[in-house]
């Protein structure tokens, strides 16, 4: 049965909802169309990439970073990092979320990570200066990862999922879990390269009411 178009726009309008999101698994297509008879806007493609843990990853060339834990007082050099490096995501591929407000949301996403006692925050340095980082929750889910622009296509980005891999490994998982971008060739080819396939696919509209 359809969503109660009706019921849903008048809570979002009693509750100043200004942009409503959908999520929608790619195989429904009557909610597919329902989105679009509403003017939901289709901003991103969700996918979900697995891979088992029992699994090696293929032997790499050494990279001139070095990782290690990030502590607190590695927040500013994260935060500035996570402000420019999800350009891609659906926050900024919208259009209409202001620019501060999309990067403060991935700078608080970060700040939010290295709090967390159950997530551990990995940061990639070259020359002592940072160039990366990765975060791997207790679940077996690699949540941020990104590669400092300067440092792209020399095997960072692989090294630090190695760290995740190798922290779930540690934990006792059996699998590792990422969300990423359909719309994104690099970090897809990153993760297939890294062993994972994609599990579940899945279509984000959104709905402005303004
Ligand atoms: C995705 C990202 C982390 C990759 O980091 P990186 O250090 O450049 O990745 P690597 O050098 O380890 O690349 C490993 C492989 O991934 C693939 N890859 C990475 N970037 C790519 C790109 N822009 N285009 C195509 N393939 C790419 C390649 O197969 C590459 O191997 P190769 O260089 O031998 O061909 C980096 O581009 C980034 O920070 N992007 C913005 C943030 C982001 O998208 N994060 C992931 C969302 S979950």
């Amino acid at each position: 049965m359809a969503p109660d178009w009706e019921g849903i726009a008048g809570w979002c309008r009693e509750h100043a909802v200004e942009c409503l999101y959908l999520l929608c698994p790619a195989s429904d297509a009557a909610l597919a169309r329902y989105a679009g008879e509403h003017h939901f806007a289709l901003v991103d493609i969700r996918l979900t990439l697995e891979r088992p843990l029992d699994v090696a990853l293929p032997a790499m060339e050494p990279t001139q970073a070095v990782l290690r834990p990030a502590n607190a007082a590695d927040l500013p050099a994260l935060q500035a990092m996570a402000r420019t490096s999800h350009r891609n995501t659906r926050f900024f591929r919208d259009g209409k979320f202001p620019v501060a407000l999309c990067e403060k949301y991935y700078a608080t996403w970060i700040a939010n990570s290295l709090a967390d006692p159950a997530t551990s925050v990995w940061l990639a340095e070259v020359a002592g200066q940072p160039a990366g980082y990765v975060t791997a929750d207790a679940r077996g889910r690699i949540g941020l990862l990104a590669v400092d622009a300067a440092h792209r296509r020399l095997g960072l980005g692989r090294q630090l999922v190695g760290q995740a891999l190798a922290l779930f490994r540690e934990r006792g998982l059996a699998m590792a879990q990422v969300v990423t971008q359909g719309g994104c060739v690099g970090p897809q080819r990153l993760y297939q390269q890294c062993g994972f396939i994609t599990a579940e696919v899945g279509l984000w509209y959104h709905k402005w009411f303004a």
